[in-house]
């Protein structure tokens, strides 16, 4: 119980995050990039470049094919880079067809805010917490 009410803080304090984001676009600006942080909400094959692809639907029902996504179709994150006319975002860790020009996701499904003191295996979380998704963007930032 406690587990799942984390995991529901975690995905509520994330989306959150991402609807800051989105009210901030709400201005007549042209966006050139997205750089994204969160959890399963917003994965785009951050989680299956280190451990393997999502499980089945893993978002074939619309790009028809393994995309990484932990639904069967897009992601609102996908629907968000659409709206702004940007491209799918790429996960910062799937080295295989990315491209960075217009940001970078450094979300991974089952990602929680506070370090994790247990390997995936154990937990099911992802060691891809909110300080390592941070550390990822900084050392991204100048090289991109
Ligand atoms: C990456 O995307 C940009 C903008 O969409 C495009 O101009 C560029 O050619 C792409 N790079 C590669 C290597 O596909
Ligand atoms: C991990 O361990 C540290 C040090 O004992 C603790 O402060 C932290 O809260 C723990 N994190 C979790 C998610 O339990």
């Amino acid at each position: 119980m406690k587990s799942q009410f984390s995991k529901l803080l975690v995905a509520t304090a994330m989306l959150m995050f991402l609807s800051v984001s989105l009210a901030a676009s709400s201005s007549p600006c042209k966006f050139p990039a997205i750089f994204n942080f969160g959890d399963s909400n917003s994965d785009t094959g951050g989680l299956s470049a280190l451990f393997g692809q999502a499980r089945l639907p893993h978002g074939e029902s619309y790009f028809h094919s393994p995309a990484g996504r932990y639904c069967d179709g897009r992601l609102v994150i996908d629907f968000i880079a659409n709206s702004l006319e940007l491209p799918f975002l790429s996960a910062y860790l799937d080295s295989v067809g990315s491209n960075f020009t217009h940001g970078a996701n450094f979300a991974t499904t089952g990602s929680t805010i506070r370090p994790q003191n247990t390997t995936i295996r154990q937990s099911g979380f992802s060691p891809v917490s909110l300080d390592v998704q941070y550390n990822e963007f900084y050392d991204f930032q100048p090289r991109s």
